[in-house]
C-alpha cells in the first residue's frame, strides 16, 4: 500500500485584516512586510466556529478525491485551538461529514501538527488499516493571541485546510517522514494555562526553525535516496517568508519550487500547510501528479519533514 494525497481543500474566515490594523499597537505595514512577508490575514469572529471551516475544507478535499465521507475510517484534525476543551474538533467534523463510527481524534503538535498527522495517516494506509484518511489542520490563533503584543499579534491568522490520503498503488513516491521534538526549549514559544496567550522569543525561534526544518528535510530525502531535484513542490510551514526562503536556500530548493502564501494568510500554525496546498492548486502550481516535500516547526519545540506523492483529478 502506498499513500498519496488525492484531494485538497481549504476554508478561511471572511474577515480580512490588513497590516495597517496593527498601527494601533505600534507596528506598520513596512515593518511587517520587510520582516515577515505578511500582508494580510483572516480573523474568525469571537463567536465563530472552527469546526465550520474544517468541515468546509474537508468536503472540498473529499469531492476532489471522489470519495464519500462514508469511505473514511479515520479523521485526524491537527489543532491547538479547538472549539471546546473536550471533545476535540475531529469528532464533530466526522459527524457533520457523515462518517459512521470513524475513528476521530485531535492531534496537538503545535505548528508541526499537520506533518505529524500526515505521517500518522500515511502509516494507517501503508499498514492496510485504512483505505482513505482525512487529515485536517484547523486553527483560530486569535483565541490565544495577545492583541496588544506587537511581537506576536502581527504574525498570526485563522483558517483550516484538509487533504484526503488514499492508497495509490502507482503513487509518484513512497511516503517518508522524519519527526522530532526537544522539550528543553519549551520556554521559547508557549501559551500557559493561566495567561493562555502565545509568548515567544522570535529571534531564537527563527534560528531553530531554519536549522530543524532543513535538517529534517535532508534526512528524509537521504532516506528515500532522493535529491531536491526530485521534489516538484516544497511547502514548508508558513511562519515567515524569510524562514521559508532560508530553508529553501539551505537545502537547495530553487524559488520556483518553493511555495509561499504567508503574504495572504499569515501564520496559521497547523493549518498552514494544507491551506498553502489549496492555494498552490488554485495558482496552478500543482500539476496532476508529483512529489511533494513538506516541513514544519512549532512550539515544544516540535518539528518534522516528509515527502509524499499527490495525484489530483
Ligand atoms: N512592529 C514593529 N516593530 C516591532 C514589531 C512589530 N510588529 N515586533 C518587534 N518589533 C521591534 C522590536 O521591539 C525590536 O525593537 P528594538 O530594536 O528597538 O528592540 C525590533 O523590532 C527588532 O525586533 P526583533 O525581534 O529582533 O526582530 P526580528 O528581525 O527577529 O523579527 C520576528 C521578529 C518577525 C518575530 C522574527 O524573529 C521571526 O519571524 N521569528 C520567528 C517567529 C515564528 O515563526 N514563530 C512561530 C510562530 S507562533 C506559533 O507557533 C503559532
Amino acid at each position: 500500500m502506498t499513500a498519496a494525497i488525492t484531494g485538497i481543500g481549504a476554508a478561511l474566515p471572511e474577515r480580512t485584516v490588513p497590516n495597517s490594523y496593527f498601527e494601533a499597537i505600534g507596528s506598520s505595514d513596512e515593518w511587517i512586510v520587510k520582516r515577515t512577508g505578511i500582508r494580510e490575514r483572516r480573523f474568525l469572529p469571537e463567536d465563530g466556529r472552527l469546526a465550520d471551516l474544517a468541515v468546509t475544507a474537508a468536503r472540498t478535499a473529499l469531492r476532489q478525491a471522489g470519495r464519500d465521507a462514508a469511505d473514511l475510517r479515520h479523521v485526524v484534525v491537527a489543532t491547538t485551538t479547538p472549539d471546546r476543551t473536550t471533545p476535540g474538533l475531529a469528532v464533530e467534523v466526522a459527524a457533520r461529514l457523515g462518517t459512521p463510527q470513524a475513528a476521530a481524534f485531535d492531534l496537538h503538535a503545535a505548528c508541526a501538527g499537520f506533518v505529524y498527522a500526515l505521517d500518522h495517516g500515511t502509516a494507517l494506509i501503508e499498514s492496510g488499516r485504512a483505505r482513505a484518511v482525512l487529515v485536517c489542520g484547523a486553527e483560530a490563533l486569535t483565541r490565544i493571541t495577545d492583541p496588544a503584543d506587537r511581537s506576536t499579534a502581527v504574525l498570526l491568522g485563522d483558517g483550516a485546510g484538509a487533504v484526503v490520503l488514499t492508497d495509490l498503488p502507482d503513487a509518484p513516491v513512497a511516503p517518508a517522514f522524519h519527526l522530532a521534538s526537544d522539550g528543553e526549549h519549551i520556554g521559547l514559544l508557549y501559551a500557559d494555562r493561566h495567561d493562555r496567550k502565545l509568548r515567544m522569543d522570535g529571534p531564537e525561534i527563527f534560528v531553530h526553525a531554519v536549522d530543524k526544518m532543513s535538517d529534517a528535510t535532508r534526512r528524509v530525502l537521504e532516506r528515500c535516496e532522493l535529491t531536491c531535484d526530485d521534489v516538484d513542490l516544497f511547502v514548508a510551514h508558513q511562519a515567515n517568508a524569510r524562514i521559508v526562503k532560508a530553508v529553501g536556500k539551505e537545502i537547495g530548493v530553487p524559488p520556483e519550487r518553493l511555495f509561499l502564501n504567508v503574504d495572504r494568510v499569515a501564520n496559521t500554525s497547523s493549518a498552514s500547510i494544507p491551506i498553502a496546498l489549496a492555494h498552490a492548486q488554485e495558482d496552478g502550481r500543482l500539476g496532476p501528479s508529483g512529489v511533494l516535500g513538506v516541513a514544519a516547526f512549532g512550539a515544544g519545540i516540535t518539528w518534522g519533514a516528509g515527502v509524499l506523492g499527490w495525484r489530483l483529478g
